[in-house]
């Protein structure tokens, strides 16, 4: 049509009949996350540019090319959230969470935007499950928030993801990290992307993490962090693996895991799938135990993850999870006459007071219709009133399994005890 407007590239209608899948997807996360402890975290969708300029980190592909900013009336810069962390850790910040014991453990779901060249299992607004565990430097807390990830996706039923784990180290061990990387880019200085050469002189970690297919050829070679770490956090990774091992945890040590966000500091891991393409990476986290402190609180050590609701859809559909489908409509009422209209609205109203969900024509079809409209819905019961069944007060409700009909009194309360039985 010509006047249609259609919906920005890169975002994706759930429609009403597909929507079940989400939630399911959502319940099975709240359910697992309240096993581990963690609590729902509900921040704001657009917070001050500045916040992860600074969080985020301004080298990172997603400050530097995929933020949504604008200037707002009151001609502040406004970026609408590219991801969950660096609010959760402001939000901890500004409520002074830690006063209330450590650690803080939150979990959020949440619709995230970024200005990406959209792809299968990659849109410009995209939904994200995640957790922050804030206040622990123990090893444990690791192994919690890996564990958790992996018990989510162990109840939906989903298996054959890689968990792979790294360690990028920490203050005391990055500078020789960086001098290694520095010196080894230096040397491909020709064939660099723009973008990475500036990233050399500002921070050349994040040259791991292009995306252009020479840079990547070249980051292959480039020095890993686990032949750079100090003694503290190769014993902290040490103990991070053997938590998992005795978790019954399965993982693999990736040394080219960096992950893309500058905030990150010893422990990160990635959850890949082979089955849905480019964009398998459903779920990534690590430790930032610097990015409180860098937030305006404490020195506090924090680590969390974030995956992908999209690709974790795809993930389920190929390896063909059925997800339940939600109960269809226990009652329809169909109606033939004004009067029985008018009664047919009475009674389903009353029936979703008492907890029954019932349903009724209002799109003026014949009984024939109705009846069939009903089989449509997938409806338990179909009760048929007419001017006959309201002089007797009395009518047929059918089981649609079954075909076998009853005769019932017209009150919600008679039916409602039929249909609950
Ligand atoms: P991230 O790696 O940027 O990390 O995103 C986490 C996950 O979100 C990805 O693995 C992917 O599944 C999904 N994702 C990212 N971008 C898109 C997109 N454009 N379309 C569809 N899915 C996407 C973070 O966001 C960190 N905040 C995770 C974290 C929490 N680290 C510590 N705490």
């Amino acid at each position: 049509m010509a006047n249609q407007v259609s919906a920005p590239r890169g975002t994706k209608d759930i429609l009403p009949g597909e929507s079940y899948k989400w939630q399911y997807v959502e319940q099975v996360f709240l359910d697992t996350a309240r096993l581990f402890g963690f609590h729902e975290h509900r921040i704001p969708t657009f917070e001050h540019t500045e916040l992860f300029v600074r969080g985020v980190g301004d080298t990172t592909d997603v400050v530097q090319k995929e933020m949504y900013t604008f200037e707002d009336r009151g001609g502040r810069s406004i970026t609408l959230r590219p991801e969950g962390t660096a609010g959760v850790v402001r939000s901890y910040v500004e409520h002074s969470l830690f006063s209330q014991g450590l650690p803080v453990k939150s979990c959020y779901l949440i619709n995230n935007f970024r200005y990406e060249k959209p792809q299968a299992g990659r849109y410009r607004e995209f939904k994200q499950f995640g957790m922050e565990y804030i206040g622990s430097s123990s090893p444990f807390a690791d192994a919690e928030v890996i564990g958790m990830v992996d018990m989510f996706f162990t109840r939906l039923g989903i298996g054959g993801l890689r968990l792979e784990i790294n360690s990028i180290g920490c203050p005391n061990c990055r500078p020789g990290f960086y001098r290694a990387l520095k010196t080894y880019f230096d040397g491909y200085r020709d064939s660099l992307c723009k973008t990475c050469l500036d990233r050399l002189e500002r921070n050349p970690l994040r040259i791991l993490d292009c995306k252009s297919p020479q840079c990547s050829e070249i980051a292959a070679g480039a020095p890993k962090g686990l032949d750079h770490l100090c003694g503290e956090c190769e014993d902290h990774f040490e103990s991070v693996k053997s938590a998992l091992s005795g978790m019954g945890v399965k993982y693999s040590v990736n040394p080219a895991i960096v992950r893309g966000l500058d905030y990150y500091t010893r422990t990160v891991f990635e959850f890949v799938s082979d089955q849905i393409g480019s964009q398998g990476t459903v779920c990534g986290g690590g430790r930032y135990d610097g990015l409180v402190e860098m937030l305006g609180g404490k020195p506090t050590p924090a680590l969390g993850y974030a995956g992908g609701f999209e690709r974790l859809l795809l993930v389920m559909e190929a390896q063909c999870i059925v997800i339940p489908e939600p109960e269809p409509v226990k009652v329809f009422v169909a109606a033939v006459g004004v009067q029985a209209g008018m009664a047919a609205q009475s009674l389903v109203h009353a029936l979703r007071r008492m907890g029954v969900s019932a349903e009724r024509d209002t799109m003026d079809r014949s009984l024939k219709a109705q009846m069939k409209y009903s089989g449509k819905l997938r409806a338990q019961y179909t009760l048929v009133l007419g001017d006959e069944e309201l002089t007797r007060n009395q009518a047929e409700l059918k089981t649609m399994e079954t075909g076998l009909t009853r005769t019932c009194g017209l009150s919600a309360n008679d039916i409602a005890l039929i249909v609950n039985s």
